[in-house]
């Protein structure tokens, strides 16, 4: 137990006592993710985004899981916490903007949000910081900002 280990209080504990604490903060949080789950439902794509293949391969890689109905829901996003602040990114982020209702939107709602997304991106916004630790394979290398930016500024059209 190396972080108990800091906490003056803790050190004097007898080990049992410790796995106590730890049983009980698991059952608890167990509990609470029973008595307040969160929606894991992925509804219909309805109208997904088109853009080049090399766009879409970063989106999907990259942006998908909270701004896509075809989020892949990781095991812990079933425990709380973690299952709170997970559910609420991707509520907030299919809010924001949902590629698989794309075509649900105007022409110039869908040129702004594609400026958008230049825009974030370029600032290492997006994904969201967290995100990437957890997804190694998200993470936007200076190419891929690239490809986004030049497909944002509209420079990278549908073939
Ligand atoms: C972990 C979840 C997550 C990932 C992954 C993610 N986003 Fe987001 N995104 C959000 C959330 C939540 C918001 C709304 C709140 C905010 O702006 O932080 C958002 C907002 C946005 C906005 C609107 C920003 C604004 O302030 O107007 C854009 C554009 C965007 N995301 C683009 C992207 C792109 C492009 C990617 C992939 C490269 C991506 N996001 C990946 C969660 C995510």
């Amino acid at each position: 137990m190396p972080t108990f280990g800091k906490v003056p209080c803790m050190r004097k504990m007898k080990a049992q006592t410790k796995w106590r604490i730890v049983i009980i903060v698991g059952v608890l949080f167990g509990l609470l993710s029973v008595i307040f789950p969160v929606d894991h439902t992925n509804p219909p794509v309805t109208g997904e985004i088109e853009a080049p293949e090399e766009v879409m391969a970063i989106l999907r890689q990259s942006c998908y899981d909270c701004h896509s109905n075809e989020t892949v829901w990781p095991w812990y996003s079933y425990i709380a916490p973690a299952s709170w602040l997970i559910s609420r990114d991707v509520r907030l982020g299919r809010e924001e903007i949902n590629f698989s209702q794309w075509s649900s939107y105007s022409t110039k709602k869908q040129n702004h949000k594609r400026k958008e997304c230049g825009e974030e991106v370029e600032e290492g916004e997006m994904p969201l910081w967290f995100y990437v630790p957890l997804h190694l394979d998200s993470e936007m290398m200076s190419k891929d900002v690239e490809t986004i930016l030049s497909w944002s500024k509209g420079a990278l059209h549908k073939e």
